[in-house]
């Protein structure tokens, strides 16, 4: 599953846990995230972006979104950027990215890591490349609701191998791939997922791209519809998300 997951969001590695919530803190851990750090947050997503930080006795620091596509305002990620800053996390809201194209300059510029919380964007699209081809790290989620799903689950993609095996020992109670006398490197915790999951996870991943394009042809009746009605403004889709899989209908 690993494997088949990685190369359908065009990233070398990945790595198979529990759920989006551990997803994001493994990340942040090999990140370099702990006390005496921050995590640029979006002020509007699920508790899980900002809780993941926490755990790790960071900080997280909430900044304003986007009111059109309700994605992180990379102005106010600017703004708030300071010497403790050591990941920025955009979440990529329903299926809608966040501007990449400003939040990558901005993380170069500024010698921090990106860490995209893809949880709803399975197969989503920037520019053409899915979110594990956009050279950051990246957690998903595979929870009831998902576009995909096992009830519970998430993963991680990596941009290259050293991330990938840092985040394996934190996975596995600190225990290295080929260790078979109990000898323990670093510490960690029990983030894996079962095979069993990944069994159904790996039919889910064959159904992804026919749902994904029955709700790309629903969208625009769905969005113009509920435009019609007073006071309701769908969330709006940045043309630079060449692809969105929708996974909810916001507004
Ligand atoms: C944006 C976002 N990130 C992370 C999570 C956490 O995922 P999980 O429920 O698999 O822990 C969620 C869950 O709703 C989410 O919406």
């Amino acid at each position: 599953f690993e494997r088949e997951f990685a190369d359908y969001h065009g990233s070398p590695h990945a790595l198979a846990v529990t759920n989006g919530t551990h997803a994001l803190e493994v990340a942040l851990e090999v990140l370099g995230v702990g006390p005496g750090t921050e995590v640029i947050v979006p002020a509007f997503t699920f508790i899980s972006s900002s809780l993941a930080a926490q755990r790790l006795g960071a900080v997280a620091v909430p900044v304003d979104v986007d009111l059109d596509t309700y994605c992180v305002d990379p102005a106010a990620v600017e703004a708030a950027i300071t010497p403790r800053t050591k990941v920025i996390m955009p979440v990529h809201m329903a299926g809608q990215f966040a501007d990449m194209d400003a939040l990558d300059k901005l993380a170069a510029d500024a010698g921090v890591a990106l860490l995209q919380d893809a949880a709803h964007a399975h197969g989503a699209q920037w520019r053409g490349r899915r979110a594990g081809a956009l050279g950051s790290v990246a957690a998903f989620s595979f929870q009831n609701g998902r576009l995909m799903t096992a009830g519970e689950g998430g993963a991680v993609v990596f941009p290259d191998e050293e991330l990938r095996e840092r985040a394996f020992l934190v996975h596995s109670c600190g225990r290295p791939r080929t260790d078979r006398e109990y000898l323990h490197s670093t510490t960690g915790s029990n983030y894996r997922m079962s095979e069993f999951t990944a069994a159904v996870l790996r039919a889910q991943l064959t159904r992804l791209d026919e749902q994904i394009a029955l709700r790309e042809q629903r969208w625009p009746l769905l969005s113009s519809l509920l435009a019609e009605i007073p006071g309701v403004v769908p969330q709006a889709t940045d043309p630079r998300t060449d692809r969105n899989p929708h996974y909810m209908a916001m507004f």
